[in-house]
């Protein structure tokens, strides 16, 4: 054994992948990811400071005094939160720039003479309950991605009847072996493009279905570019590797002509062959999600102000008009009313991803809403109101909102024309 995988030896030692990047930072040693690969000499050293770390956790009242302790960075590293691995890289603000819990982090010039010196305390993460992680599936059409979701939920979802009216829902709950994961199919990447373009975002997690008889097609390359646009980390899955013409090496060449380098190559993307014929690799796949979602530090409140976004409306002939909903933040509740752009609804009915109804919906579940009057458009960003007043106070507010915009615009218009005849 020389080398190995951060994740393995974090599980080796029974230590979390958080932990176990705290202390290669302390020990300044350089890693891309949790699957990046350390040296023998390194993992000697951590393997020490685990164990003596367990040592002064459980051992008794006599704190000794390690004669080689190692380096104490190591074992107290300085951030109390491990600012989240980026998958991209990213310029540190400087500690009076860090951004403001809910203010915007554009790097904005900080003005000098009336910034208060007291920095914003940290917000408490730590209470904020974990929630599962999106995961958007997106690639070259037939690549396999319904195919490969399918795998996945027939052999992990209990098979319910696929009843009325989620038929076509395109996000999905998965529980899975490394717990639930919300999927979303994304046909011509169209959700995503769309619900991007409105400024939200709902996936964590990007995968990129490429065909390994196939290898890299045009929507391939549109899928990537949508992934890198949005900053999602992304992980590539190798499908159709049970075909006898599949060329997964033509695949990871083609890769790393767009300077997108697997880790086997020296890179940093995460690339899992899979089959969704034969389920081969999937297990593997469903394992790196759950480690990316870990080191994406993925929290919600459940008990907070509900916030969701739409991923589709639609009308059903039988029910009326129906809304797929994302609940990010708070919880949904069946007879909550709800606001969207200009409308509202009340909640008559609502169902999970397999069909089943449910009364209420926390963090990272997509639902299926039976409520609203209007069709929602994807994309468009949800939240509640305490009653019908309530919701129609925010959209007579909106309504003077774009009243106002409009009068201004067409203000600024008459203003040029006017400037132009001068
Ligand atoms: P669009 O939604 O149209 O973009 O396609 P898709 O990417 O969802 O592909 P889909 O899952 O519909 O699969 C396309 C075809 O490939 C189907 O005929 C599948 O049976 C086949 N297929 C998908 N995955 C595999 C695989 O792992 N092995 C083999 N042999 N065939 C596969
Ligand atoms: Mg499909």
């Amino acid at each position: 054994m020389s080398k190995v995988r951060i994740y393995t030896l974090a599980k080796e030692l029974g230590v979390d992948n958080h932990k176990m990047l705290e202390i290669l930072d302390g020990l300044g040693v350089a890693y891309k990811s949790v699957s990046s690969t350390i040296e023998e000499d390194t993992v000697e050293l951590i393997k020490q400071i685990v164990a003596e770390e367990g040592a002064s956790v459980t051992g008794g009242e006599v704190a000794e005094t390690p004669a080689a302790a190692p380096d104490p960075a190591a074992v107290a590293p300085a951030a109390e939160q491990r600012e989240k691995p980026a998958p991209v890289p990213v310029v540190e603000p400087a500690p009076s720039q860090m951004p403001i819990e809910g203010q915007p982090t554009e790097a904005e010039p900080v003005p000098t003479e009336a910034a208060p010196a007291a920095p914003a305390p940290a917000a408490p993460a730590k209470e904020i309950p974990h929630r599962a992680p999106v995961v958007t599936i997106m690639g070259h059409v037939d690549h396999g991605k319904t195919s490969l979701l399918d795998y996945i939920r027939h052999t992990r979802v209990a098979a319910k009847e696929a009843g009325g009216i989620t038929q076509h829902v395109g996000a999905f709950e998965a529980k899975t072996s490394k717990g639930k994961i919300v999927f979303i199919d994304t046909p011509g990447h169209e959700a995503f493009t769309t619900i991007r373009a409105r400024g939200a975002n709902v996936a964590d997690i990007a995968i990129i279905v490429i065909a390994a008889d196939d290898s890299l097609m045009p929507q391939t390359r549109e899928a990537i570019a949508h992934a890198q646009a949005a900053k999602v980390p992304m992980i590539v899955a190798i499908n159709k590797v049970d075909l006898p013409q599949a060329d997964p090496e033509k695949v990871k060449t083609d890769l790393t002509q767009l300077n997108l380098v697997p880790e086997e190559y020296g890179g940093d993307l995460i690339v899992v062959p899979v089959s969704a014929k034969t389920g081969e690799g999937v297990e593997d796949l469903l394992e790196y999600i759950s480690l990316t979602a870990e080191l994406e530090d993925l929290r919600a409140d459940p008990k907070g102000n509900f916030g969701g976004v739409i991923i589709e409306g639609k009308v059903d002939k039988q029910a009326g008009v129906l809304a797929t909903v994302m609940v990010q933040e708070g919880t949904l509740h069946v007879g909550d009313f709800l606001v969207v752009g200009e409308n509202y609804g009340k909640i008559k009915a609502m169902t999970d991803s397999n069909g089943g109804r449910i009364k209420e919906a926390g963090p990272s579940t997509p639902v299926q809403i039976l409520g609203f009057s209007e069709v929602p458009s994807s994309g468009e960003k949800v939240q509640s109101a305490k009653n019908e007043h309530a919701a129609r106070e925010v959209i007579a507010q909106r309504v003077d909102v774009r009243r106002d915009e409009e009068d201004a615009r067409e203000r600024r218009k008459a203003q040029r024309s006017l400037e132009d005849i001068l």
